[in-house]
């Protein structure tokens, strides 16, 4: 769209191409679609009808009068009152009884069209998530969690107006103008002509309007979004806020933020003060016009005074449809650039993909054959040539600085990244053949930056099962070592962690983290730094326990510090994306010059001052 002005959309709520992808949805609910446009034929028919009424007993009033004064001063007088009294009666209670019909169609108009639009809305927001969780890691970097947040329910929305409201005044608006502008030209053709010539006015200017008003309502919401945010921020991090005084700091830039919220609303609210006067200003003129130009083909006797009342009703009758049709263009305007930004995202692929969906059970022989790895986003070549073997039931330990590229040897293993050249083996079959559930669903992982959902910690450890086994759950934290600290929470496994939940300590988060790879009783463990957070007497007493569960499996054990991986049947010293050492702890500590020994002697002295 270009900047500044309002795309020249046409003004007729065609839907366009990429609304075309919503047409599927629709055809689902094909009948309530169906039923809509049925509903919305019947109440517009009953709209029309009783203008026509009314002219009648207008007109019948007229007659009635006249022919009363006729009759005054006979005895038939009074019975002309009772005759058309009983008439004006049967018209008004007919009026009222269509209209109530009419009530009834357009609560059923409602029931089927809207109902249709918050239907589709449900599944679009199915189908995205579900999209959502196919997609790669790379493609959760290149989009912030807004963003997608927003696709989900802000973008959904504006599409949800396109098909519910949007389609059903659209709808209306048509069959009203085929059906009462004739009807008004059978009237009068001069007054037809005079009191619709504002209303394209009318209907330009709300479309104009109406963007203007979008606008800036899109200004609000990311006002109140900024808000939001700041807000949340300052009470996650209300510790370090305290800790630094910035109280004053703080609440002064909330200020501003809440400032610049109030300044846009008023701004908001400045033009809709505006609109509503001037449709009624534009309705108005329709309006007397018909009145004054009516009047006068009265006083020549072309028309009734009884065309003039229904004629007045059609003029209000269009006035609803013309403004909508202003604002539904700008909907449709909307729900279009919202659904191509939907379809956007939905037609991105994955490029994860398993070349010939190997489903076996491994025994976790793993081979990295001359792997190299460049980041796709930020091109940062994270490894260089490693190629290494951890053979079944092995440990393997891998250390290295931070920035070495450790965890990215476990990221490739778990096929968040395909490799870049090279090739990891599992089992001697490509990692790229096997079906990615069955390659994951038989690794235990536990990334470096942990992650616990707010929820119970049964549910967070068993979060990869389909069938917790109570039994399991409890040797898996019992491993972990994390055991007896939840038995002392108050609630035990059904202790709530994160927001409106206890605060777990950063090794305990760790290790409720490394029970919930544990319980999956993987083929293939990877600990990615997951004992850094913990005392070496904890970390002594886990790698105790791993040493017994893992014994017919393989692990990959990943630290930055040595006491984690002097026990490894392998270790693996890396710098700067290369191996530069490989062999146990003894071997690596008789090479006095190494890297090993270096960060050994480093980790030693801390350890001492610590002590
Ligand atoms: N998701 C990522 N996207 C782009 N670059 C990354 C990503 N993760 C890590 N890197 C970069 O790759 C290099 C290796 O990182 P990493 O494997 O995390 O090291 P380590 O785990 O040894 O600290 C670093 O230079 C880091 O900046
Ligand atoms: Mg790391």
């Amino acid at each position: 769209m270009r900047p500044g002005f309002p795309a020249p959309t046409p003004l007729l709520p065609m839907p366009t191409r990429a609304l075309a992808a919503v047409n599927p949805h629709i055809f689902r609910y094909k009948w309530h679609f169906l039923g809509g446009v049925l509903f919305v034929i019947l109440s517009t028919l009953l709209t029309i009808f009783p203008a026509q009424l009314v002219r009648y007993s207008f007109d019948l009033v007229n007659e009635g009068i006249d022919l009363y004064h006729l009759y005054a001063g006979t005895q038939s007088q009074a019975g002309v009152y009772q005759l058309f009294g009983r008439n004006v009666l049967f018209y008004g209670m007919v009026i009222i009884a269509l209209a109530l019909l009419r009530g009834i169609f357009l609560f059923f108009m409602r029931q089927t069209l809207i109902v249709m639009s918050r239907r589709v809305e449900n599944d679009q927001k199915n189908q995205i998530y579900q999209h959502y969780q196919s997609l790669p890691l790379s493609f959760y970097r290149r989009h912030s969690t807004g963003d997608l947040m927003s696709r989900i329910s802000e973008d959904v929305g504006r599409v949800r107006m396109y098909l519910g409201p949007g389609i059903m005044y659209f709808l209306q608006l048509v069959l009203l103008f085929v059906l009462v502008v004739p009807l008004m030209l059978l009237v009068n053709v001069k007054l037809t002509v005079l009191t619709l010539l504002p209303l394209p006015i009318l209907s330009v200017s709300i479309f104009y309007v109406n963007n203007l008003i979008e606008k800036k309502s899109d200004d609000i919401q990311r006002a109140l979004a900024a808000m939001t945010t700041f807000t949340q921020e300052a009470f996650s991090g209300i510790r370090v806020l305290k800790s630094f005084v910035r109280q004053e700091d703080s609440s002064e830039q909330f200020q501003v933020s809440t400032n610049e919220y109030k300044d846009k609303s008023l701004s908001l609210n400045f033009v809709n003060s505006l609109f509503f006067p001037l449709i009624l200003f534009l309705v108005g003129i329709s309006t007397i016009v018909t009145v004054w130009i009516g009047g006068q083909e009265v006083i020549r006797g072309t028309i009734t005074t009884g065309s003039i009342a229904e004629f007045i009703i059609y003029v209000n009758l269009l006035t609803w449809p013309v403004t909508a049709l202003g604002w539904t263009s700008s909907l449709v305007q909307r729900a279009e650039a919202s659904q191509a930004r939907i379809n956007e995202f939905l037609d991105e692929k994955t490029d994860i993909v398993s070349r010939h969906n190997v489903e076996r059970e491994i025994t976790g022989d793993i081979v990295f054959d001359h792997v190299t790895f460049t980041y796709p986003d930020t091109g940062i070549t994270a490894l260089r040539d490693v190629s290494f073997r951890i053979q079944k039931g092995q440990t393997l330990a891998v250390i290295g600085n931070t920035g070495s590229g450790k965890s990215t040897i476990a990221a490739l293993l778990c096929r968040l990244y395909d490799v870049t050249d090279g090739t990891i083996r599992v089992d001697g079959v490509d990692v790229r053949d096997y079906a990615l559930t069955s390659l994951r669903e038989q690794i235990g992982y536990v990334p470096q930056d942990v992650f616990l959902f707010s929820d119970s910690i049964r549910n967070n450890i068993n979060f990869g099962l389909d069938q917790p086994d109570e039994a399991r759950m409890s040797q898996a934290a019992r491993d972990a070592d994390v055991y007896d600290n939840i038995i002392r929470f108050p609630e035990g496994f059904d202790t709530k962690v994160g927001e409106r939940g206890i605060t777990l300590s950063g090794g305990q988060k760790q290790r409720v983290s490394m029970a919930r790879a544990l319980v999956k009783e993987p083929k293939i463990l990877i600990l990615d730094d997951s004992l850094s957070a913990v005392d070496t007497k904890t970390e002594n007493a886990i790698l105790d326990s791993l040493q017994r569960v893992m014994k017919n499996r393989t692990s990959l054990i990943i630290s930055h510090r040595v006491s984690s991986v002097k026990l490894a049947d392998e270790i693996l010293v890396i710098d700067d994306g290369q191996i530069v050492q490989h062999g146990p702890h003894a071997t690596l500590m008789a090479e006095a010059d190494g890297l090993y020994r270096a960060l050994y002697e480093r980790q030693l002295q801390t350890e001492a001052t610590v002590d």
